[in-house]
């Protein structure tokens, strides 16, 4: 039987990404010309909401320049060097697919944030970092493709300060059954989802107290409805990091959405000391 985190890396694999963005850039200017974390949003923010939800999230997280932040699943960086360039922090991202962190590696180099960003292939479930390494964890929509929710969270205690904050940002189930694919499964099979209670059950017990606690479907739905009259962004977009069907995924999420089936959660929280 094939283990689910190799279907999950599969769905990323992505083929060929880096050489792909480098001729999709070419649109933006020469090689040698520095890109801005702006510039590529449309291809590098993988939520809902995009660059508008990352900036919010950093807000309500409180990273200020001097921060060292962990970004687990942080997919091609495209957070990781919004937050670098606009809060003046270092930022870790960790992807569970190479061919992302290749991707992220080259993107941080055309932006010239390779100095304080920097990425590693590895797995959510078994960070390589020292405890309390961090002082700040950002997840944005990548627990809905991990089941075991318990030893995500806890690992991100583990790497996180006592006082720190983790900020997330995730899908959760709403009722019934989904439309598939979504832009994170192709299939049920590498989809994870959790309530909104049973997320923030599993979250407090291992070792968080919620600061920000907020529902954001209704600002998921007003985008989705925004994208539904103005049409895909221009490329290069998402739809070049994973392939021609991403329209359909992203169409299935909005329906998804629309139709009351799943929900969008933004949360921060500070981890609490061990005993507490
Ligand atoms: C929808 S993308 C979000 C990427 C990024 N957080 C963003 O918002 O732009 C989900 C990411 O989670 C990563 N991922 C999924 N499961 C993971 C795991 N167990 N460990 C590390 N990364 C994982 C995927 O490889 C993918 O890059």
């Amino acid at each position: 039987m094939t283990d689910v985190l190799d279907e999950v890396r599969d769905h990323y694999r992505a083929t060929g990404l880096t050489e792909r963005l480098r001729m999709a850039l070419a649109a933006f200017g020469p090689e040698d010309q520095r890109l801005t974390p702006q510039q590529l949003a449309a291809l590098d923010q993988f939520h809902t909401r995009g660059l508008a939800a990352t900036a919010e999230l950093a807000e309500l997280a409180g990273i200020t320049a001097g921060m060292s932040v962990l970004d687990v699943g942080g997919g091609i960086g495209g957070p990781a060097r919004f937050l670098a360039e606009t809060r003046g922090c270092r930022v870790t991202g960790i992807d569970l697919s190479a061919p992302f962190v290749e991707a992220a590696r080259y993107l941080t180099d055309r932006t010239g944030l390779g100095g304080r960003v920097s990425f590693e292939t590895g797995s959510a479930l078994a960070l390589p970092f020292e405890d309390g390494q961090f002082d700040a964890v950002l997840l944005q929509h990548v627990a809905m493709n991990i089941a075991d929710r318990m030893r995500l969270y806890r690992d991100i205690r583990r790497v996180l300060k006592t006082g720190g904050n983790f900020a997330t940002f995730d899908v959760v189930e709403l009722s019934g059954t989904q439309h598939f694919p979504v832009p994170w499964a192709r299939t049920p099979a590498t989809s994870s989802l959790l309530t909104e209670a049973a997320t923030r059950a599993a979250i407090e017990a291992a070792g968080f107290r919620a600061r920000h606690w907020r529902d954001d479907t209704e600002a998921a739905k007003g985008w989705i409805a925004q994208l539904r009259q103005s049409g895909p962004p221009a490329s290069p977009n998402l739809g070049t990091v994973m392939g021609p069907d991403f329209a359909e995924l992203a169409a299935n999420l909005g329906r998804n959405l629309m139709e009351g089936r799943l929900g969008i959660l933004m949360a921060v929280l500070e981890a609490v000391p061990a005993n507490s």
